[in-house]
């Protein structure tokens, strides 16, 4: 069983799929931190984003894998456990970037699908219904109001310790936005057959209820 949640920065994707994977007992497959581990890649190299030819040649030399921990998600990257460096702020607009790279998208298509094949899964990222799980059984597209998206992105911000205005959270979340629904490949687009929700009233736990309750009626 896979079950599919798509949605735009900051639209509570990661704690309501946590949450909905941990009540299921199916493993939580965060493929943002795959874009994520790239782009730290890419950085720690000191290749230009734009650099696509040199960022196929990391690719190729790269290997990146996961570990499925309490519900949580460790991702290493040439055996070092990056985990703590993937929501950086730099890390975060660089993933945005180097995930409109069709090459980056098609080098990371067979590892989300073999993750896929481990079990019963719930994936969450931007194209899940659309490509990586098309035939996904249950396919759940959350939105919400860009400004609610920020302001909640830059609680979680101010939590881990960084510090920016709201006005940037919600400058930069605009920005990821605009580029990942006109990217020309897998771009976010809510599959056809994907369930809408709006998060911006509700909480963790109604989001939660409305998809348990979607899923206790197909299983
Ligand atoms: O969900 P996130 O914020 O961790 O994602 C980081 C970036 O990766 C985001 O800017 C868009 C991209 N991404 C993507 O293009 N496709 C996915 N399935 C998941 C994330």
């Amino acid at each position: 069983m896979i079950i599919a949640i798509d949605g735009p920065a900051g639209v509570g994707k990661s704690t309501v799929a946590k949450l909905l994977a941990a009540r299921l007992g199916y493993l939580y497959l965060d493929t943002g931190a795959l874009y994520r581990a790239i782009a730290w890649k890419v950085l720690h190299e000191g290749v230009e984003l734009a650099d696509h030819a040199r960022v196929a040649n990391l690719l190729e030399a790269m290997s990146v894998n996961m570990q499925f921990q309490n519900g949580s998600m460790q991702v290493s990257v040439d055996g070092h456990d990056i985990t703590g460096e993937l929501r950086k702020p730099e890390v975060t607009s660089a993933a945005s970037i180097v995930s409109a790279i069709p090459m980056v998208r098609a080098w990371l298509l067979p590892i989300q699908r073999q993750i896929g094949q481990q079990g019963s899964v719930v994936a969450e990222g931007r194209d899940i219904g659309t490509t990586v799980f098309p035939f996904a059984p249950l396919k759940f597209f959350l939105n919400a109001d860009a400004t609610v998206r920020a302001e909640r992105r830059h609680r979680e911000l101010v939590a881990a310790g960084h510090r920016e205005t709201v006005e940037t959270t919600y400058q930069n979340l605009l920005g990821r936005d605009l580029r990942d629904r006109n990217r020309s490949v897998a771009p976010l687009v809510p599959a056809v057959d994907a369930r809408p929700i709006d998060t911006s009233t509700l909480d963790v736990e109604q989001v939660v209820a409305q998809m348990m309750a979607v899923v206790s009626a197909a299983l």
